[in-house]
């Protein structure tokens, strides 16, 4: 059992003109078993969060609960969660296996036990048939998993991960990621994976805790954080290309509401929901999103003109970059498009895919 909670948690470092606030009023509920992803840009303040939850810092204001029990002034060994870091740290002098058992042994573990469990965990990791090598003759991906195995071999109620694999070529990105959610799903532990790389995010976790500016932006499963953001800041760092962002007038009349982008002769139609949201709160404009992938060569009934900037081949698909009077912005089209510089196309849409956000809060409006 380990659900943990983080209630208003801050954590500020320094003081006077040192000062950074680094995460502020933070909270997270995780449930027992749960696999989450704390995504967000550099410095986001993702390790500090981390490094609260595991003990490695001390919180200044707010509470970490796991099981309900408040552990925000227990030491990192009474908690019992551990974290690997994106660094293996392993010991070069010890073979694999005893990189695996030290932390067994410096609990007085007994042998033939710690003989078990190293087996059984190089096995789940599949690293048994290196368990006598040294980690000087290891690759990147190998020592990542005898670090993470030794993370894991002490049974931690909650597991947390931060950026272990941000160096791993994609190939290699590719088995561990794979290799962590059977890892999940075999040991049945909390975790709490640490990324700035979407892919990875969206790809291993239960949900995703999308942090920015020390704060929380929104936490979600996949298909809420791309469909549903909670504000600009998601719809444009979730998804790839982003989101298309337009500054547009709200234009409504008995029967019908338009969205009139500013510098262009662009206009969206959103769909009934955001229009009746809009009629009833009134804001005079918007920021109006799309995104790329819901533009395109089509002969829908509703569409944006634009011509032509750049058409770039991308293999799977073809990126459009076009433009409308001073707005530029993007769709995504079949690979073997043969458009070019200049030419006008018709940009077709579902009306439910236009989003309208706040332009002073940035909040989503519908
Ligand atoms: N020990 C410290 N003393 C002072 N400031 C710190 C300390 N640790 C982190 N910070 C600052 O706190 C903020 C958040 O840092 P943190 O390491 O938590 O970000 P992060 O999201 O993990 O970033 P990255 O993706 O680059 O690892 C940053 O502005 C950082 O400079
Ligand atoms: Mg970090």
């Amino acid at each position: 059992m380990s659900q943990v909670s983080l209630r208003e948690v801050n954590k500020i470092y320094g003081e006077g003109a040192g000062r950074v606030h680094a995460v502020q009023d933070l909270n997270l509920e995780i449930g027992d078993g749960e696999f989450v992803a704390l995504l967000g840009p550099s410095g986001c303040g993702k390790t500090s969060t981390l490094r609260m939850i595991v003990g490695l810092e001390t919180i200044t204001s707010g509470d970490i609960f796991f099981d309900g029990r408040n552990i925000s002034r227990l030491e990192p060994q009474d908690r019992n969660v551990a974290m690997a870091f994106e660094t293996y740290a392993l010991y070069p002098n010890f073979t694999v296996e005893e990189n695996l058992a030290f932390p067994l042994e410096v609990r007085g573990v007994v042998e033939a036990t710690r003989r078990s469990k190293v087996r059984e965990i190089a096995e789940i990791l599949r690293i048994s048939d290196i368990l006598g090598s040294h980690p000087s003759e290891l690759s990147g991906g190998q020592q990542q998993r005898v670090s993470l195995g030794r993370a894991l071999i002490r049974e931690p109620s909650v597991f947390i991960l931060d950026e272990v694999m941000s160096h791993l070529d994609a190939h290699l990105k590719f088995r561990m990621l794979f290799d962590l959610k059977r890892l999940h799903r075999e040991l049945k532990r909390t975790m709490v994976y640490v990324t700035h790389d979407q892919v990875e995010a969206l790809a291993l976790a239960d949900r995703v805790a999308v942090m920015s500016n020390a704060r929380m932006q929104q936490v979600g499963d996949r298909n809420t954080l791309y469909n549903r953001p909670a504000n600009v800041f998601v719809a444009d760092f979730i998804g790839e290309p982003p989101t298309n962002f337009f500054r547009a007038r709200v234009v409504a009349d008995d029967s019908r509401l338009t969205l009139a982008v500013e510098d262009s002769d662009l206009v969206l139609v959103p769909d009934e929901g955001t229009a009746a949201a809009l009629k009833r709160s009134e804001p005079k404009s918007v920021i109006a999103g799309i995104r790329p992938q819901n533009l395109n060569l089509s002969d829908k009934p509703v569409a944006l003109n634009a011509r032509v900037a750049i058409n770039e081949y991308l293999g799977e698909r073809s990126m459009l970059t076009v433009y409308n009077g001073s707005i530029r912005f993007r769709a995504l089209a079949p690979p073997e498009t043969r458009i070019s510089r200049g030419e006008a196309v018709r940009l077709g849409y579902d009306p439910a895919n236009v989003m309208v956000f706040d332009p002073e809060t940035e909040l989503l409006i519908s």
